[in-house]
């Protein structure tokens, strides 16, 4: 196929162009702003295949840009503002990429008539406290993250319903894998327990999240692309389900480090409990996770070893700053 991948310098963009290029041989053209959780380096497998467009998805022209002359079949949505710390300190960014992005390219996609997939996220639907989120779930977002990711939602079901767009929205449970940014839970606890930093656990610990490996969530888009039913939208959740403090357990003990690293730091405000997300309906359309946490986890931790390179400068870099920001501690050399 022939695709416009937006955001896609970031975590699971990048994942999803690798698998796109290598098992589909896909013609992809990306468009991506470069915020401080995308790098061109995340593309560096397959940058001799594809084409590379640097600007934001709020811009039109930047994304008139992008589409060419050639418009491809299909566009993909990665680009968001995606961490929910960071939606609480400084909200606004999030509305600006999440929902005026997403209405920019739903226009474009519109005026030439292509396909299009959300890439999303379960915490449109809030927390559960048991069973697991169907896609006819009430949206319950509780962050500014969750609420714009849910606007964004919303607007492309609109233009499915209004003009026709063959547009389908994939969801998807928490993520981890090689290149995620480590803001995020699983990289910032790996890359601690590695340099002997303090490992901080919010409130007790005892919030679960339902774990889904990058290149599972990536073929999972890759099959709503390919398979869904315009207006639809599918739920692709990870196979396990863990809490924050197991994980973090566990990754002290595959970086070789010990549980004295852990500290118990002050909640984030508004943290949804648990999130759980049901797959059966994508499983329907014959996709599967291959990869389960306690394999995909021990992965991860040898990625984040073997691959200093691609973490150093961020480390060493305006990640300290934000740390220090909203830790309130600096991280070790
Ligand atoms: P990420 O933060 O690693 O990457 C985001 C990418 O978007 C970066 O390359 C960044 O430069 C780009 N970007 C940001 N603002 C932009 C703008 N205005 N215009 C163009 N590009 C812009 O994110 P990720 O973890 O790879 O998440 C990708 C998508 O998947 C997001 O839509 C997110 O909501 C969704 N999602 C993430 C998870 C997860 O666990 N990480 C789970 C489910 C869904
Ligand atoms: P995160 O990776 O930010 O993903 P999300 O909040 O979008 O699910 O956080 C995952 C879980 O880990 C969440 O319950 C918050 C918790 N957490 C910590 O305990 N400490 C941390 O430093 C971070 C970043 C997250």
């Amino acid at each position: 196929m022939r695709l416009l991948v937006c955001g896609a310098a970031g975590f699971i963009g990048s994942t999803f162009v690798e698998l796109r290029v290598r098992e589909h041989g896909d013609q992809v053209t990306v468009l991506d702003a470069l915020t401080y959780a995308g790098r061109e380096e995340n593309l560096r497998e397959v940058a001799s295949e594809i084409r590379f467009v640097r600007g934001a998805i709020e811009d039109p022209v930047a994304v008139a840009d992008a589409l060419g002359a050639e418009a491809p079949e299909a566009i993909v949505n990665f680009a968001a503002e995606t961490h929910v710390d960071r939606s609480i300190a400084d909200p606004f960014a999030f509305s600006v990429t999440n929902g005026q992005g997403t209405h920019v390219l739903l226009e474009a996609a519109r005026e030439r008539g292509l396909r299009y997939v959300q890439v999303s996220t379960d915490e449109v639907y809030g927390s559960i406290e048991t069973g697991s989120f169907t896609e006819s779930s009430p949206l319950a977002p509780s962050s500014p993250y969750s609420a714009t990711k849910t606007g964004a939602d919303l607007l492309v079901c609109s233009y499915f319903h209004t003009y026709g767009l063959e547009a389908m929205v994939c969801r998807g449970s928490n993520n981890y894998g090689p290149r995620q940014y480590p803001e995020k839970l699983i990289p910032l606890m790996i890359l601690n327990a590695l340099a002997g930093d303090l490992l901080p656990v919010y409130g007790d610990g005892r919030n679960v999240r339902n774990w889904l490996y990058v290149e599972d969530f990536g073929r999972g888009i890759g099959h709503v692309l390919e398979h869904g039913t315009p207006g639809e939208t599918y739920n692709c959740g990870g196979p396990d389900e863990r809490e924050n403090l197991e994980v973090v357990k566990r990754i002290l003990e595959l970086c070789d480090a010990d549980e004295s690293l852990i500290e118990y730091v002050t909640d984030r405000p508004g943290h949804d409990r648990r999130y759980s997300l049901s797959a059966d309906k994508l499983e329907a359309l014959g996709w599967r996770a291959r990869t389960r946490f306690a394999e995909g986890l021990a992965q991860t931790v040898d990625w984040y070893r073997e691959n200093r390179w691609w973490w150093e400068p961020i480390r060493s870099g305006a990640y300290r700053e934000y740390y220090e920001r909203h830790y309130g501690r600096s991280l070790k050399a």
